[in-house]
């Protein structure tokens, strides 16, 4: 693979911040409708749906929230069917969307800082809990569920994105219970071979509480196991290989005084401490259908250098070590009570970067080695790749090669040659931008067929880009194999930056 070339005419920055702002504006309108304003060609082999979630709102009433993460979620539907793309958006119908929306103003206090009571501790806590619905987006057997990590799933219909309400997964929650925006899908953790969806739940406190779930695809349980990790645990993502579920617990410490008291939000009192280690959480996850339990069955707990962890691209299992692939931060930054996130200052904050943890479960050792040196995040593998040894991974990462800024770009990575950083820049990475105007969220990889043959990079990459020069969004589409743009299709509007999504090969046009 070659790098791209950076264009020369691009300013010393890539990006304005006032550009990148209006990103953030909310969509109050939903719209249905059959793209028709395509630059290139929609393949026809692309037959499927894509599913996004993020905030929608980011206001209520023009009364500001004070973070995206408390904006509503909006489920954004995009359906390939025979070189054809409908778009469709709907608001997840919360109960807190609905009263707040009836009322014409903010009810609720959101985990990030807008002002009202509510929180994702509010099981811990006991306080009222605004469900916002507004992380992640799954399609899982035959249903369609919004996903936010405090609090149990809404149900929609695939089809209309009518929200259907909330969702027990067939009495496996109670009301109430945690159920996280990050499941992993193992191609064949099943019975049979079978694929199976892991996902876990966190009772954060003085000692975390970490409970795991397996569901078959026709979304029967399979498995629930729990286990205990001393500390408050901040965990937001996991990793998953054939025997093990990787929890990374970052060095944070929450003093919930000034939540209690209604001074701060529950983000706003988490504290990242540089000085301790992250510790990493191997839990052995239980046999399931034809496959052994892990040997030895006991949770291990190892430690590696303080950093702070969204988000994992993947791990896998090599002889004795289990690795795992991680965008880490050097710190977790504050959410400040008089901030405005519209006026980040990108300068300020360490970037994240993709990082590979080596833990030699003989030894109880953890490496670590930096794979990519550009600012990334929402990092995605072949589907097929969950959990085992693999070779690409893709990004939304910044246009420029160092510093922080916002993404704007996708990079895909090839893990597997090249053994330096240096390395790793010249050879080993393809790079499209849509800098300086464009800005960009998750990408999401679409293997081009089901062939166990095919090669991991044959098929397409969607990624969603706010176009800031004419304040419209697009869906661009990307040939996995060298990142060139086969076809950018034109929003009528725009779509506030979302978090995270997925792709069902089922149409739901
Ligand atoms: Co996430």
């Amino acid at each position: 693979m070659t790098s791209v070339e950076v264009n020369p005419s691009i300013l010393e920055k890539s990006y304005r911040r006032e550009d990148w702002q209006r990103g953030y504006n909310s969509l109050a309108q939903e719209f249905d409708y059959w793209i028709d304003e395509i630059d290139g060609e929609i393949p026809a082999d692309l037959q499927g749906t894509l599913f996004r979630n993020g905030p929608g709102l980011l206001d209520v009433n023009g009364e500001p929230i004070h973070h995206p993460f408390d904006g509503d979620g909006m489920i954004c539907a995009i359906a390939f069917q025979n070189g054809r793309a409908h778009f469709r958006n709907r608001f997840v119908k919360t109960e807190g969307y609905l009263a707040e929306q009836a009322a014409g103003k903010i009810l609720y206090r959101g985990v990030f800082g807008t002002d009202k009571p509510g929180g994702w501790l509010a099981n811990l806590l006991d306080v009222r809990l605004k469900n916002i619905a507004n992380t992640n987006i799954l399609y899982w057997g035959g249903k369609l569920r919004a996903l936010w990590e405090a609090a149990e799933p809404h149900a929609l219909d695939p089809r209309t994105l009518d929200t259907l309400g909330l969702d027990t997964l067939d009495g496996v929650l109670k009301p109430g219970d945690a159920f996280a925006a990050h499941p992993r899908i193992d191609p064949d953790g099943g019975k049979n071979g079978d694929a199976c969806l892991v996902n876990f739940s966190i009772k954060p406190g003085l000692s975390s509480t970490i409970t795991l779930y397996e569901f078959a695809p026709d979304g029967k349980l399979l498995q629930k196991y729990a286990h205990s990790t001393p500390g408050f645990a901040f965990i937001h993502d996991f990793a998953i290989t054939p025997h093990y579920c990787i929890f990374f617990q970052n060095p944070v410490t929450f003093n919930p005084v000034n939540f209690l008291a209604g001074t701060r939000s529950a983000a706003e009192c988490i504290q990242f401490h540089p000085e301790k280690p992250t510790k990493i959480v191997v839990i052995p996850r239980k046999g399931a259908g034809n496959r052994e339990a892990a040997q030895p069955i006991a949770v291990r707990t190892f430690e590696t250098l303080s950093g702070f962890v969204f988000h994992h691209a993947n791990a896998f299992e090599s002889g004795d070590e289990v690795v795992i692939d991680s965008v880490c931060y050097q710190e977790l930054p504050a959410v400040e009570p008089d901030g405005d996130f519209r006026q980040t200052d990108f300068d300020a904050i360490a970037p994240g970067h993709l990082w590979r943890f080596r833990v030699n479960l003989q030894t109880g050792t953890v490496d670590r080695q930096l794979l990519e040196g550009h600012c990334c995040e929402f990092p995605v593998v072949h589907p097929a790749k969950v959990g085992r040894p693999y070779r690409y991974a893709y990004l939304g990462a910044a246009h420029a090669p160092a510093g922080n800024s916002p993404l704007q770009a996708v990079i895909k990575i090839d893990t597997q040659s090249g053994d330096s950083c240096e390395g790793f820049a010249l050879q080993n990475r393809v790079f499209w931008s849509a800098a300086p105007w464009g800005y960009v969220g998750e990408p999401i990889f679409v293997p081009r067929s089901a062939d166990p043959l095919s090669a991991e990079d044959d098929g397409w990459v969607l990624v969603m880009a706010f176009d800031s020069s004419r304040d419209r969004s697009d869906l661009v589409i990307l040939d996995a194999h060298d990142l060139s743009q086969v076809a950018r299709l034109h929003l009528k509007h725009h779509v506030p930056y979302g978090l995270h999504g997925s792709f069902t090969s089922e149409c739901f046009a």
